[in-house]
């Protein structure tokens, strides 16, 4: 299959319109899009991205009008959400309609919703005039695509299109939070932290207090956001010793024989970057990357979660 680049939102929404899936770009980072509604268009993403069929997808939606041809019920708690946090880097779970077919939501009777912010994303959600269903577009595993070169450095030749723009603003993905339970549990941190969630619904549990968060948000079981270095934390305060092929990401400057650094101004700008640092590590055969402790506040939280995931330390 030949990948098209296009900076055209209308012709990369041309594709989603006969089927196909492209890759487009927003806030957090890019996805990989099919019709929400078109299941062989959906079994394509999956197959593109070697992804695990029990991997449920997000669907990206240009309106308000369309969550509800994919929720059946927007309970109290979603509704503020939305409210505050639409447009935005945050992803609800709600009980899904019949339209929706199960192999988008890996069998389950829920859909996550999110609506993206940036222009671009929303210029080509409106030219596809329906819901697409997307995860990141990065094979299965990989870190996150933050740019299109990422984007193609995974998927070209096994895609219709990629919708070329900027890198994207806030590098990491969307909060997730599960809103079909009485109380709504957080099952993944993301773009919103967990206080601001808390300013608009303040019952909102953390997963790291709910085991059963696992088992609803199946995604999470699965090894993710992985470079082939090592991924190494290390608290700010910490001495190590360094080699020539190892890397190095933080706040701090560090002396050392590093190949690759990333000194960031502050915990968004490291979020920004994280994922790509990974990537150019890879591509420069590093392997070994030190990555400094933050913070677990604001973007800090979720920031560490990526951390921990490639390290593979939980
Ligand atoms: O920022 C983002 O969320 C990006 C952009 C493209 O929107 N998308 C993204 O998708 O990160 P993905 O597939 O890499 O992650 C989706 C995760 C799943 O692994 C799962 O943890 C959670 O979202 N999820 C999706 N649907 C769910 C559902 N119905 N119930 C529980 N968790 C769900
Ligand atoms: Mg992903």
């Amino acid at each position: 299959m030949k990948t098209l680049l296009t900076q055209s939102s209308e012709t990369a929404a041309e594709f989603i319109k006969q089927g196909g899936i492209v890759a487009f770009p927003t806030e957090t980072v890019y996805g990989l899009g099919a019709d929400a509604f078109d299941p062989h268009a959906i079994s394509k993403i999956f197959e593109a991205k070697m992804r695990p069929p029990d991997n449920p997808l997000i669907a990206h939606v240009g309106s308000i009008e369309q969550v509800y041809q994919l929720a059946v019920e927007i309970p109290a708690a979603a509704k503020k959400l939305i409210d505050v946090f639409f447009p935005g880097p945050l992803t609800v779970v709600l009980p899904k309609t019949e339209s929706v077919p199960l192999l988008a939501t890996a069998g389950l009777d829920t859909i996550g919703v999110r609506m993206p912010s940036t222009w671009i994303a929303r210029e080509f959600l409106a030219a596809c005039g329906r819901p697409v269903v997307a995860p990141s577009a990065n094979l299965s595993g990989r870190p996150s695509p933050t740019t299109w070169q990422a984007v193609r450095e995974d998927l070209d030749g096994r895609i219709d299109c990629i919708l070329q723009a900027d890198p994207t603003v806030i590098g990491i993905e969307s909060t997730v939070v599960d809103c079909t339970s009485e109380i709504p549990v957080l099952l993944r941190k993301g773009g919103v932290s967990l206080e601001r969630l808390r300013e608009i619904v303040p019952e909102i549990r953390d997963y790291d207090s709910d085991e059963i968060a696992a088992s609803r948000s199946p995604g999470l079981k699965h090894k993710h956001y992985s470079p082939a270095a090592a991924v190494v934390i290390v608290q700010s305060d910490e001495q190590f010793d360094a080699t020539p092929t190892d890397g190095f990401i933080g706040l701090r400057n560090r002396p050392g024989p590093f190949r690759l650094v990333s000194i960031c101004p502050n915990a968004e700008a490291y979020a920004r970057s994280l994922f790509e640092f990974f990537r150019e590590c890879d591509r420069q055969g590093v392997r070994r990357i030190f990555c400094e402790a933050v913070p677990e506040e604001g973007i800090g939280a979720a920031l560490m979660d990526r951390i921990r995931r490639a390290a593979d330390t939980g």
